[in-house]
């Protein structure tokens, strides 16, 4: 059985405007340990999906479908239920960690808090507790630093300190928003290798929420590409990325900067992702398709299973799509290699 098994999950605003479907029918599961990455551009209803799953959508938003956590479907819990799964068992953080950390409280003090009230330790052991888990994150002096303030922390270091304090009460499932985004590449490589550990020791599963398709290479074994709130693609990463069989998956992998190859200009998706409030007839990815035919203005294509549980919701052969494989397979392998963020997705 999956940890977590998301069905038809779907989210809706109502707005002064209309209703927005934000989130359209996602369907993915992740086993234990196991990662998962959400990309796609802003906009593609990626942190709505999580704020769904962690029942953090603002009041004019309603979920429908399920998403079951060990068997159990989370979007129908109580608040005081979801309450406890959400300190326990599923924690998130959030692209930017000064939101999330009490700038008037001690760092310490911010940890040890989390593991009186869930785990019910005594303040002696919380506060080692804390600093063992500072130091699981690679955060120098820990025993030190402990007693500092959250302003006290370079960003990277916040962001390391967000991810002890989610890590705390060992959640099964951790929810990363963007964790790297607002952090220089330097400290998102070094994050990146500590989620990586970190997801070794504790056997975390993960779904990294990101704009970046060289941070899923790195750290995830799964990757949904979403646009307009649905899933455009989804599979294991090796697949999607050496077989994308969507036109929009294969946009995103193109824009990647090759430093290999010789690129005058970076490839593009021209175009903006459509208004959810408007969106056209047929495929929503239409108007920035290099590939688009009749079909495509008529109907949005079905969502289809193929391969195992690979999902794709385009009306193209999928071949059309894997004809240069190759010789993408192995300029990107290079790109890869040398931004120093794969080492062994591209094998
Ligand atoms: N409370 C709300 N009311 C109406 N629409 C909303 C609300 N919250 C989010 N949306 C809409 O839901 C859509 C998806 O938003 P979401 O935040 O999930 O995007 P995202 O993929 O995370 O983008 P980014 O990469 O910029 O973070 C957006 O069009 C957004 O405007
Ligand atoms: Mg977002």
């Amino acid at each position: 059985m999956s940890l977590l098994d998301v069905q038809d999950l779907r989210v809706e605003f109502e707005t002064p405007d209309g209703m927005v479907t934000a989130v359209n029918s996602l369907n993915f599961a992740l086993s234990e340990g196991e990662t998962l990455g959400i990309v796609g551009e802003s906009g593609s209803g990626k942190s709505q999906t999580a704020f769904a799953l962690m029942g953090l959508l603002a009041k004019n938003g309603h979920t429908s479908g399920k998403a079951l956590f060990n068997g159990k479907d989370i979007l129908q819990l109580s608040n005081t239920e979801l309450n406890k799964i959400r300190a326990e068992q599923i924690a998130m953080i959030f692209q930017d960690p000064m939101t999330s950390l009490n700038p008037y409280m001690k760092v310490g003090k911010q940890l040890a808090e989390v593991l009186i009230l869930h785990k019910g330790m005594d303040k002696k052991s919380a506060r080692a507790e804390s600093i063992r888990m500072l130091e699981a994150v690679h955060i120098p002096e820990a025993h030190k630093r402990i007693d500092m303030y959250p302003h006290e922390f370079s960003g990277g270091m916040r962001q390391r300190v967000m991810i002890a304090m989610a890590l705390l009460c060992r959640p099964k499932l951790l929810i990363a928003d963007e964790p790297t985004t607002a952090l220089d590449v330097t400290v998102q490589a070094q994050i990146l290798t500590l989620l990586n550990e970190l997801k070794q020791e504790f056997n975390t599963s993960i779904i990294m929420i990101t704009h970046d398709l060289g941070v899923v290479a790195g750290l995830c074994d799964k990757v949904l590409v979403m646009y307009a709130g649905r899933t455009m693609e989804y599979g294991a990463v090796n697949d999607v990325f050496y077989q994308p069989t969507h036109p929009y998956t294969k946009g995103l992998l193109a824009s990647i900067p090759d430093l290999v190859a010789d690129q005058a200009e970076l490839p593009t998706i021209p175009g903006n992702p459509p208004n959810l409030l408007n969106l056209p007839q047929g495929c929503p990815f239409q108007d920035r398709c290099g590939y688009v035919f009749d079909r495509c203005k008529q109907a949005a294509p079905d969502l289809i299973t193929f391969d195992g549980y690979r999902q794709r919701a385009c009306h193209l052969e999928k071949e059309t799509l894997q004809q240069k494989k190759t010789e993408q397979l192995s300029s990107k392998q290079k790109g890869f290699e040398h931004n120093g963020l794969n080492q062994e997705a591209m094998a």
